[in-house]
């Protein structure tokens, strides 16, 4: 009921900007109104803004973007741990082969080899998982002064010069582990991460490499069940992806090999937070780490907050067969932080809100219900705008009138372009 009012308020209000718009008149500022239109003069630039899943920085060097992440006293962003996540990443494929040792070889040639599904070679959760991944398994070499990330295409006999021939003593026995094939699963659109791209890939590959693939690991669970759906669950090839979306969770009782949550539902509720307490006008830690007056508070052991980075970043947990059964419903809210806020002393704001690409298997499964989730919780009535995961115009093209909505959330298809949506909101 409270919703539909709303959207009717929205709509009223809309319709009023547009005949104020058609006789000339001035609605920057937003002008004031009730339910969910922004109902306050502060200017765009200084509106709460949150970057979250695609952290601002040089998708070649990594460095990050610091004028995007200190825009204005309320810019913050949320994400995850991307190297404590690599490194569980990497460690729980290694005590899978390491566990699974007399089983494992299935061609029995001591070589222990795995392909790999790169996300985007230039988002930092991709590079670190990759790198992670490849120093795990001791087939990592140096380059730049990190494990060197890029895509090997195929390697067939152990000659590629990005990655290296890995070995381990197991049972008794010395192994090789090679990594047989990486790509980067990217579309002819355009589109990274993407899930059908990995199945055709895994595909190409059975049929070049067949029983010398071992394992299947991929940097996100979309790509990773593609691949398992297509070939790895009936060969009974171990596949190991990152997320923890409800699906690959479930595909762990059927012989998927494993996964990581990067508890989206604390960066979901972290997203959504930092900006209610900048439109409250209260210290951001408040329902973080000091427990607001509903009792919400994160304790210190799912999260860590870089003040320099002004980042948030949630921390992981490897899924496997020994505790999945508790991560079986991805879309449930964090029971610490559940508490509905009081709306008196929390009008409800409206918040504009993009995910880069509507068809992501992370995003759209498991990160915006939660949003959707928690929004109820912390009265935002939120606008999600979904993308083409191609174009970032696709989705600043959708940010027409900022002056509408008192905050931004904002992730954007590639790192480095940060500036396309600043620019809106200094205009
Ligand atoms: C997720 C991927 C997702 C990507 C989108 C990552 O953190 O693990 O599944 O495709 O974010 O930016």
């Amino acid at each position: 009921m409270k919703k539909k009012i709303v959207l009717l308020t929205m709509a009223a209000v809309l319709a009023l900007s547009a005949t104020a718009c058609s006789s000339g008149g001035d609605t920057s500022g937003g002008g004031s109104s009730s339910g969910g239109s922004s109902s306050s003069d502060v200017a765009n630039k200084d509106k709460p803004l949150v970057w979250f899943n695609r952290q601002p920085s040089n998708s070649s060097t990594g460095e990050l973007d610091m004028a995007a992440l200190t825009f204005n006293e309320d810019t913050y962003y949320v994400g995850f741990d991307a190297n404590q996540g690599a490194e569980l990443q990497g460690t729980m494929v290694m005590d899978y082969i390491e566990a699974n040792i007399d089983s494992i070889d299935r061609n029995g040639d001591g070589v222990i080899g795995y392909v790999l599904a790169i996300g985007d070679i230039g988002h930092n959760d991709s590079i670190a998982r990759t790198r992670g991944v490849r120093a795990a398994l001791g087939t990592g070499v140096e380059a730049d002064g990190g494990v060197n990330s890029e895509p090997i295409g195929t390697n067939t006999d152990g000659s590629a010069t990005a990655v290296k021939d890995g070995t381990i003593e197991a049972g008794g026995k010395s192994y090789t582990v090679r990594e047989l094939a990486s790509q980067e699963m990217k579309n002819s659109a355009g589109a990274t991460w993407d899930a059908a791209t990995a199945g055709n890939a895994i595909g190409t590959w059975a049929s070049s490499f067949g029983d010398q693939i071992d394992i299947v690991v991929s940097n996100n669970d979309g790509m990773g069940m593609s691949m398992f759906n297509a070939w790895s669950k009936d060969e009974g090839v171990p596949t190991f992806g990152y997320d923890a979306n409800a699906d690959a969770v479930a595909a762990i009782a059927d012989g998927y090999g494993g996964t990581i949550s990067q508890h989206a539902d604390v960066q979901a509720y972290l997203t959504l937070r930092v900006l209610r307490n900048a439109l409250d006008g209260v210290d951001v830690d408040t329902g973080i780490g000091t427990a607001d007056e509903a009792g919400n508070v994160l304790s210190d052991d799912v999260y860590v907050y870089n003040e320099e980075q002004r980042s948030y970043y949630a921390l992981n947990v490897a899924v496997t067969a020994d505790n999945y059964q508790d991560f079986t419903d991805s879309t449930k809210v964090y029971e610490p932080v559940s508490k509905q806020l009081d709306e008196s002393d929390h009008p409800t704001k409206s918040v504009w809100l993009d995910i880069y690409n509507a068809s992501d298997n992370f995003l759209s499964s498991t990160y915006q219900p939660l949003l959707q989730n928690y929004d109820d919780l912390l009265n935002l009535d939120v606008e999600y705008i979904g993308g083409d995961g191609q174009t970032e115009s696709n989705i600043t093209n959708r940010l027409g009138n900022p002056s509408q909505y008192d905050a931004f959330a904002i992730n954007m298809v590639k790192t480095d372009n940060a500036a396309s949506y600043t620019s809106i909101l200094n205009q």
